[in-house]
Parts: C-alpha cells; sequence; structure tokens
C-alpha cells in the first residue's frame, strides 16, 4: 500500500523533460510574436511576383489592421490598400493616399463616413447593388466627392457579387448616371478556392471562363472594365492567370498561417505570426493546457484542407501537437502523436488557423528577429472605431 503510493507519487511529480530556455520571458502570455525576418519574405516574395507579372498589388490590411505595416507594403510597391471596414479605411488614410474599400457600402452612416475619408485619399468602394449606389451617391454628393465604383461579380464564392452579368451591366450603367461616382471596373474575390494549390485547377478554370465571358459582355455593352480586382492568398500565385486582372488583394499572405500552409500556398516556415504561450497545467494525462484559449486564438476551423476535428492551431516547434480543445483562456494540446512532454511553465508558440482573427483579438503585436524582440506596434484599426457619445445616463442599470 505504502509502496504504490509512493511511486504513484514519482510518477506526479516528475519532470518529463529537462527545461528548455525560455521563448521571450520579458513578454506575458498569451501574446501575438511576429518574426521580422519571415514577415519582410513574404513581404518581398509577394511584391517580386507582382512586378515579375505587372500585376498591381493592393494588399488587404484586415489581416495585420496596422499602418506601420501597410507602409511596408506600399514602399514595396503596392499601389494602394484594400480594407473593409470604415475604420481600417480611416486608419489606413494615415499611411496611404489610394484606398480600395471592398465591402458594400450600405446604410447611410456607413456612407457618410466613407465619404468623409481624407481628401487626399482617392476612393474606390466596390459593391453589388442599387441600394448601394443610391446610399453612397447620396453620400458623395453631400461632400462633392468623386468616388470611383467597383460593380462585384459572384465568381463562384457565393456571398457578395452579382451572379448574372446583364445584372451587373445595369448596375455599372446605373453607377455612370450617378455622378460624382465613376464607373471604374469590376471586383471579384476567389474565397472558394482553397483546396490544395495542386488541387486548383479545375476551379481556376472554371472561374477563368466566367471571368472572360463576363469581360466580353462588359466589352460588347460599351463598358470595359479599367480595373478588374480579384485575388486570394490561397490563388495568389496564379492570379497572373486569370484574364486581364489588373490588380490582386492578398491579405492573409503578410504572415500566413496553419490553413495556408496546410494548402500549400506557403511553408510551415514561412508561418510569420504565432501566439506565444505558456504551459499552465499538465495535470490530466495525455494533454496540456495552455494559457491560450478562444479569446487568444479564434474558435476558427482550420479551412481548405482540413475538418473540424483537425483543431484550432498547431506548436511551431511541433506541428504535430494541435489544440484539440479551448475554453476561453485554456488551450488544451492533444499528445497524443508525440514523444514530447512539456513541463508547466514551458513556453510554445502556437500557429494560428486562421490569423486575421488572432490579430483582431489583440491591441499590440511584438515583432522578434530570432529569439530577440525587436519592436512591437498597436492593432490600430482594430474594432469599429465607435465614440460612446450617445446617451448621457450617470448609471447603467
Ligand atoms: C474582398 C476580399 N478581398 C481580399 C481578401 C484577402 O484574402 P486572403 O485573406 O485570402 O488573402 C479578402 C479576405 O477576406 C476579402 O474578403
Amino acid at each position: 500500500m505504502e509502496e504504490s503510493e509512493s511511486s504513484t507519487k514519482r510518477v506526479l511529480f516528475a519532470t518529463p523533460t529537462p527545461p528548455v530556455p525560455e521563448l521571450f520571458p520579458e513578454l506575458e502570455t498569451p501574446v501575438p510574436v511576429v518574426d521580422l525576418d519571415r514577415l519582410e519574405r513574404n513581404l518581398d516574395r509577394a511584391a517580386r511576383y507582382a512586378t515579375e507579372h505587372q500585376l498591381a498589388l493592393r494588399p488587404h490590411i484586415k489581416t495585420h489592421k496596422a499602418p506601420r505595416l501597410a507602409a511596408e507594403q506600399l514602399r514595396r510597391g503596392a499601389v494602394g490598400l484594400t480594407c473593409a471596414t470604415p475604420h481600417e479605411a480611416e486608419v489606413m488614410s494615415e499611411v496611404a493616399d489610394d484606398i480600395l474599400l471592398a465591402y458594400p457600402p450600405v446604410g447611410a452612416l456607413r456612407a457618410r463616413r466613407i465619404a468623409a475619408l481624407p481628401e487626399h485619399v482617392r476612393l474606390t468602394v466596390a459593391l453589388d447593388s442599387a441600394t448601394a449606389v443610391d446610399d453612397l451617391a447620396t453620400a458623395a454628393r453631400a461632400v462633392e466627392r468623386e468616388i470611383q465604383v467597383y460593380v462585384e461579380l459572384d465568381l463562384g464564392m457565393h456571398r457578395v457579387g452579382l451572379p448574372v452579368v446583364d445584372d451587373a451591366i445595369t448596375l455599372a450603367r446605373k453607377i455612370r448616371e450617378a455622378a460624382p461616382l465613376r464607373f471604374g471596373g469590376i471586383a471579384f474575390y476567389p474565397g472558394h478556392i482553397r483546396e490544395s494549390v495542386d488541387s486548383q485547377d479545375a476551379k481556376l478554370e472554371t472561374l477563368r471562363s466566367s471571368l472572360a465571358e463576363a469581360l466580353s459582355r462588359f466589352d460588347r455593352a460599351g463598358l470595359t472594365p479599367r480595373a478588374v480586382s480579384g485575388g486570394s492568398t490561397p490563388t495568389m500565385w496564379r492570379t497572373h492567370e486569370l484574364p486581364r486582372v489588373t490588380e490582386f488583394r492578398p491579405g492573409t499572405y503578410i504572415f500566413n498561417d496553419r490553413s495556408t500552409a496546410e494548402i500549400g500556398a506557403c511553408e510551415w516556415n514561412d508561418c510569420a505570426l504565432t501566439v506565444l504561450a505558456t504551459v499552465v497545467s499538465t495535470a490530466v494525462p495525455g494533454q496540456a493546457v495552455i494559457d491560450a484559449g478562444s479569446k487568444a486564438l479564434g474558435r476558427e476551423p482550420l479551412r481548405g484542407a482540413g475538418g473540424a476535428d483537425e483543431g484550432f492551431g498547431s506548436l511551431l516547434e511541433h506541428p504535430e501537437v494541435v489544440v484539440k480543445g479551448m475554453s476561453e483562456e485554456h488551450g488544451l494540446l492533444d499528445l497524443s502523436r508525440t514523444a514530447w512532454r512539456p513541463a508547466v511553465g514551458e513556453r510554445v508558440r502556437v500557429v494560428p488557423n486562421h490569423v486575421c482573427i488572432v490579430v483582431h483579438l489583440n491591441d499590440v503585436v511584438f515583432g522578434a528577429r530570432g529569439l530577440a524582440v525587436e519592436t512591437s506596434w498597436p492593432v490600430a484599426a482594430r474594432g469599429r472605431g465607435y465614440t460612446a457619445s450617445l446617451g448621457t445616463a450617470a448609471t447603467i442599470a
């Protein structure tokens, strides 16, 4: 009896692995850390591809939401930025003078906020409805601002965009009649193509032929689009194969993530942003618990290659170890496929499934070169930028 008790204690209190050097001891966890060498490599690679194929790169900043990183994209030749929200566009106007809002400008408040962007910004908006044209035109007229408009086509994603080309042509004609709006071209988002890069051929072929058909119909209608705006991270290296695309709008490529690596759109060592986390418990056999839960990683499924049971992220140094479950502040690492046994207090780096959500969950991102923290920047365009100005009640209840 005594003996078995003491052997249990030995197992419970044994140190499973020798201590490893602590990662970034100066940072509290959980926290996003960007490997600056990888970041720069990702930026340079995209810029090179754009130059090589004479494509305008208009990165979507929803991934990083940081003017400092947008400035790096522009410095490397990006023609302008893409934003989704008015707040993103407002914040990015600090560093950019050419912005595409790739989101329907529906509603008077949203449209007014867009039209009120600083005057130095050459503004383009993508939309797909007569209501959006009316809302934007009203706001633009009120401030006498010219706004270029792209008609959004649905070329397979089935989210926004007109699926019937004749309807898109009708909308383009309406825009032409709605000065100070100006018809500038068409936009589409190939977000439905998320499979492994080796298996994208069939969908890309369908996209190619739908786009070619739409373009020739616009030509015949006397509405030849000057700009054709498309592009995503999973398809970015094949943008040049699409007919007459003038600009592409990848966002995720700046950091990459587990989903991007799984489909082969980047290598594992191109994943620039990880969530630094601390192992806080190994009490339950077969797992370790880290301090990064859904409020640090987001509850995002592995997109593209994986399935619902693929977890919510995996470890940079041990990709076979996935975050199999989460509470708000707890992440459960599945140790069933590894011989690695972490100690309580050990630090790990999680490559998230979907990096854009992780960034949005944080106020600050740190930048490191190797194991040295070098810098940090605010996620300045996160949130909506609303001010709590309505109501003067002294108490809530
Ligand atoms: C309209 C639009 N364009 C471009 C992008 C960038 O795509 P990705 O994150 O795959 O680079 C997105 C992503 O959500 C988008 O919604």
